[in-house]
């Protein structure tokens, strides 16, 4: 009898499970992760290890101690349902910046020789005059992550960041530096715990800087500078990440200022039939953070050309790499 009631209870809960899989993306919408709750991971970055990807960002939900700052980590295979992992990082003020200390746009990388989840974030004080990068590492890739260190890369001032991963696996930091007036694409260490090279100087005052690498062409998108407010993001292409890079273009209607979003990131889905690109962009809600959404949405992209078309409910198969409206 218990038996019966075990193996019934648990079909319903198989069921339950399978009812609540997202077969789609709504973009803007609330995105529930698999205990219902709207994803925090704002000013996000993937990586996907082997069939798994990783979604990490800012962690904003109500009720956080506020003396810490916490990197969420959720786990994917197709996209659209993610997994909580947890806090992977929570952090105190770890270089005396005071009570309004900012870390913000975390992005991970994983290094194959010293198999370390090395984690970049901005780092700042109230004023956002401290201005560097925080490093913290984990051997797993939810966490717990553990609080390094911090400097500025290549000696300059650093705000936004994000990350590009090239296709031979290559890793590059992207930062925002504000007295040059533009952002740099940078090469790390061998154990990716410094920023060592300077790749490429992109003289445009753009920030939520995002790279990808499309059928020969780089193509990096970023959005102008006011604050939380949308703008109308830009894009340029180089056929080297060192460049020379184009003049920057309008990714959307200006009017529509991104469709009301801001720039985080481009993640290339490469399958058997076809190669999507979805921009990943942040619909902040300054008063109500934990209430940001994202608006991920497929481009139409090649030679030379990138646009967002209008955002609509869509699904993604991460191994034909095909998409189509959903409905
Ligand atoms: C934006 C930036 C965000 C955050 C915000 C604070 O420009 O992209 O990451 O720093 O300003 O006002």
């Amino acid at each position: 009898m218990k038996r019966t009631v075990f193996a019934a209870s648990l079909l319903l809960s198989t069921l339950f499970a399978i009812a609540q899989e997202r077969t789609f993306i709504d973009p803007g919408g609330i995105w529930p992760d698999d205990k219902g709750n709207h994803i925090q991971a704002h000013g996000g970055g993937i990586i996907k290890i082997g069939k798994t990807y990783y979604w990490y960002g800012e962690e904003r939900r109500q009720g956080l101690d506020r003396e810490y700052r916490y990197v969420s980590c959720y786990a994917s295979k197709d996209l659209m349902n993610w997994k909580y992992q947890g806090d992977a990082l929570k952090q105190a003020d770890p270089e005396n910046l005071g009570q309004r200390w900012v870390l913000e746009r975390p992005k991970v990388f994983y290094n194959k020789k010293t198999k370390n989840y090395v984690m970049y974030f901005h780092l700042d004080d109230a004023k956002y005059a401290y201005a560097r990068v925080g490093v913290a590492v984990s051997k797993k890739p939810q966490g717990p992550f553990r609080y390094v260190k911090s400097f500025r890369p290549l000696d300059k001032e650093s705000r936004d960041i994000g990350q590009f991963i090239d296709d031979d696996g290559t890793p590059y930091l992207v930062f925002e530096s504000r007295p040059t007036k533009g952002f740099y694409i940078a090469g790390l260490s061998d154990d990716y715990m410094d920023v060592v090279k300077e790749v490429s100087f992109i003289h445009a005052p753009l920030e939520g800087g995002a790279i990808v690498h499309y059928k020969g062409l780089y193509y990096s998108i970023g959005s102008a500078m006011t604050g939380w407010k949308p703008n109308p993001n830009k894009y340029a292409t180089s056929p080297s990440l060192s460049g020379p890079w184009t003049e920057f273009k309008d990714i959307a209607p200006p009017a529509t200022n991104t469709y009301s979003s801001q720039s985080t990131m481009l993640i290339k889905v490469e399958g058997t039939k076809s190669t999507t690109i979805i921009y990943m962009g942040d619909m902040w809600k300054p008063s109500t953070q934990w209430d940001s959404r994202y608006l991920w949405m497929p481009v139409e992209i090649g030679d030379g050309k990138l646009w967002l078309p209008e955002p609509k409910k869509f699904k993604i198969n991460v191994k034909t790499g095909e998409w189509g409206l959903s409905e």
